[in-house]
């Protein structure tokens, strides 16, 4: 099976090999677990190490905002705009509808092999019904496979709530999931990370520690979180 390297440190031992080539992979966590940090990863990690092209949909925050926050990390995304292999597309809350014609072309232009959807839930804040919301997602889901992208949708969950998924349409449409957690235990918050599902792979089936630090994300493959001495 053709993997997709995330360049998140550590992941890719857990999925054994990375991400499966063509696939959509769903990530969720409650807020702040680190998501789009995840994500800016993944797309520099393509422009940067192996000349995919990348396209990045987000949402909620505005792409500057995002661009200058990555850049501590050491993601530029600036040299791969100007050379038209990356783009940001910020949705228009009034043009819900085209947001999937935007979306495909902008993968065309730039030749986008990685891209990612930041996020399912700050779409549905936009399009308040939600057999709507379900059918831009799951039409997403459809334009990502035919055009041959390796896709992060992004979805948060609720602090408390048991599912994994905001809409239950995400999970349906994905072929992996990986959650971020950001728990407490005893008296200290921990980050730990679980892959769910890899659709045609093994995996660990761990929760695994993660960490923020200078450069990004980083997975400790070899540990296991929240296991008591
Ligand atoms: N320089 C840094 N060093 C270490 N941790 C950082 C740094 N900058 C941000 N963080 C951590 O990353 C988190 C934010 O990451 P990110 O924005 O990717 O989260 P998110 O899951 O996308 O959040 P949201 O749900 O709000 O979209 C912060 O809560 C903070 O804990
Ligand atoms: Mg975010």
């Amino acid at each position: 099976m053709d993997r997709v390297k995330t360049g998140i440190t550590g992941l890719d031992d857990i999925l054994s090999g990375g991400i499966p080539r063509n696939q959509v992979m769903l990530l969720t966590g409650t807020a702040g677990t680190g998501k789009t940090i995840f994500c800016s990863q993944f797309i520099h990690a393509g422009l940067k190490a192996h000349k995919e092209p990348g396209v990045y949909l987000t949402f909620e925050e505005p792409a500057e905002y995002i661009k200058e926050n990555v850049k501590e990390f050491g993601f530029d995304f600036s040299p791969y705009e100007k050379a038209g292999t990356f783009a940001f597309i910020k949705y228009d809350p009034y043009r819900a509808e085209d947001v999937l014609e935007a979306l495909e072309s902008t993968i065309r232009e730039v030749g986008a092999k990685r891209v990612v959807i930041d996020s399912v839930s700050a779409l549905a804040l936009h399009i308040r019904d939600e057999e709507e919301l379900r059918r831009i997602v799951f039409n997403m889901s459809v334009m990502l496979r035919k055009l041959k992208c390796t896709a992060i949708l992004v979805s948060e969950i609720v602090a408390g709530s048991h599912g994994i998924s905001r809409y239950g349409v995400e999970e349906f449409v994905s072929d992996s999931v990986v959650v971020l957690y950001y728990e407490r235990h005893q008296s200290t918050f921990s980050r730990a990370l679980q892959v769910w599902k890899l659709r045609g792979s093994t995996h660990s089936k761990k929760l695994h520690p993660y960490e923020v630090g200078d450069h990004g994300i980083t997975v400790n493959p070899y540990e296991e979180a929240f296991v008591k001495d």
